[in-house]
C-alpha cells in the first residue's frame, strides 16, 4: 500500500505532493493498528511517550494532523515552525528531491499561516496520549527575532507539552546568528526570565545547527546549564554537501536532510552527550530511516529521536516498522526499557 501511495505521489512537486499528503492523513477514514511494547514506553522531561519515534519540525507547519500522526504510530508530533504572522517563505520551486540519495534539499523559509490559525487548530486537538511540540521562529521581516519568540512562547505554553526554539533554520537570513554565545545568552536570558515573571513552567527545547565548530556546542552546553534550559535538538538541516553526493544536490542552495545528515548529526550528538552527560535531554534527528538507525542515536544519548525525510520516501508503515525494530534491538541487548539503552554506547 505504502509502495503505491509513494509512486504516486511521486508524479507531484515535492511540494504538491506534500500537500496532497496532509490532506490524505487529514481525512483519511481509518488507520492501520499502532505497534505498541512496553519495552517503548518511556518518560522525558516529565511526559509520557509511547515510544521514542517523533515526527520532526516542518511536517505539520500549520498544526493540521498531528492527530493522524500519533494514529500512525508517531510517538509524539512537533508542530511548525510558526511564526506570529502568516509568512509565504521563499519563492517556488523550493523543495527538492533526491531519491538516489535518499535526501531533501529545502528552502522554504518558513511558509505557514501564523500563530492565529495555528492555536485555533491545536485546539481541536484529541491526542493527549502522544505529547505535541510547539516550534516557534521569528518572521523575516521581524524588527527583533527575540521578541518574536517571546511573544510567541507566551502564546503557545497552553497548548503545548513543550515548546522548541528553532535558531537554526538555515532559510531565514541571519537566523543562525543566535547560536552565537551571546546572542544565544541574549534570546535564552530574556525568554526564561519573561516565562518565569508569568511562573510558566514548560519545558524548553533548542534546536541547533550541524555546522559549527566544537567550541560552538561547548558554549551551548554552558548556556543551557546555566538557565536550566531542558534540553537540545540534534539537529536541523545542513548547509554543507558532501563530495559523495549527487551534482543536483551540489548546486541546490538550501537545507539538506535524509541519510547524508545522519553521521553528521551523530557527531554532534555524541560531543553533546559526552559534554552533558544526561544534565539535559537530547532529541536526535537527522538521517533515521530504520529503528537500527534510531537505536543509534539513543545509543549515542538520544532520549527521544525524529524523523521527517525517510517518512516522505518511505510512507506511514514506516513507523510501526520501526517502532517493531527498535523493540527487537532492546531485547537483544538484554534491556528492559528503551530508557536504559539511552547513552549505552558511549
Ligand atoms: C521540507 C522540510 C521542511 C522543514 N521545515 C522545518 C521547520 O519548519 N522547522 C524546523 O525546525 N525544522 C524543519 N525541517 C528540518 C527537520 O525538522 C529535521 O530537523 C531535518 O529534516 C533532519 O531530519 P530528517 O533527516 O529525518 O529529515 C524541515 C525539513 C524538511 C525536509
Amino acid at each position: 500500500m505504502d509502495k503505491i501511495l509513494i509512486n504516486l505521489l511521486r508524479q507531484f512537486n515535492p511540494e504538491t505532493a506534500h500537500n496532497i499528503s496532509l490532506k490524505l492523513l487529514k481525512y483519511a477514514p481509518v488507520f492501520p493498528s499502532v505497534y505498541k511494547h512496553k519495552s517503548l514506553e518511556l518518560k522525558v522531561a516529565d511526559l509520557s511517550f509511547i515510544n521514542p519515534i517523533g515526527m520532526a519540525a516542518g511536517f505539520d507547519k500549520n498544526a493540521e494532523v498531528f492527530n493522524s500522526l500519533a494514529k500512525i504510530g508517531f510517538g509524539f508530533t512537533e508542530c511548525g515552525t510558526v511564526t506570529l504572522h502568516p509568512q509565504y517563505g521563499n519563492p517556488k520551486p523550493r523543495v527538492f528531491r533526491y531519491i538516489e540519495d535518499q535526501a531533501i534539499v529545502n528552502r522554504l523559509g518558513f511558509n505557514n499561516k501564523g500563530i492565529n490559525n495555528f492555536l485555533s487548530n491545536l485546539a481541536k486537538r484529541n491526542n493527549f496520549g502522544s505529547p505535541v511540540g510547539i516550534n516557534i521562529g521569528p518572521n523575516k521581516d521581524s524588527k527583533n527575532f527575540i521578541d518574536d519568540y517571546v511573544n510567541l512562547a507566551n502564546q503557545v505554553h497552553d497548548y503545548a507539552d513543550y515548546i522548541t526554539i528553532n535558531i537554526s533554520s538555515p532559510n531565514t537570513e541571519n537566523l543562525r546568528n543566535l547560536q552565537n554565545k551571546n546572542e544565544l545568552e541574549e534570546l535564552i536570558k530574556v525568554l526564561v526570565s519573561s516565562l518565569n515573571d508569568k511562573k510558566i513552567q514548560k519545558p524548553i527545547f533548542i534546536k541547533i545547527n550541524p555546522d559549527e565548530n566544537k567550541e560552538s556546542y561547548k558554549d551551548i552546553v554552558n548556556l543551557v546549564n546555566k538557565y536550566s534550559i531542558t534540553g537540545l535538538i540534534i539537529s536541523n538541516t545542513t548547509i554543507h554537501r558532501g563530495n559523495d553526493l549527487s551534482n543536483k544536490i551540489q548546486n541546490e542552495s538550501g537545507g539538506l536532510s535524509g541519510k547524508p545528515l545522519f553521521s553528521k548529526a551523530n557527531e554532534i550528538l555524541e560531543l553533546l552527550y559526552r559534554e552533558t552527560q544526561g544534565s539535559v535531554v537530547l532529541i536526535g534527528v537527522g538521517g533515521i530511516s530504520s529503528g537500527y538507525d534510531a537505536y543509534q542515536k539513543i545509543k549515542l544519548g538520544a532520549s527521544l529521536v525524529q524523523l521527517y525525510s525517510a517518512f516522505a520516501f518511505q510512507g506511514p508503515n514506516l513507523i510501526n516498522r520501526m517502532n517493531k525494530e527498535l523493540a527487537q534491538l532492546i531485547k537483544k541487548d538484554g534491556f528492559n526499557s528503551i530508557s536504559e539503552a539511552i547513552g549505552s554506547g558511549i
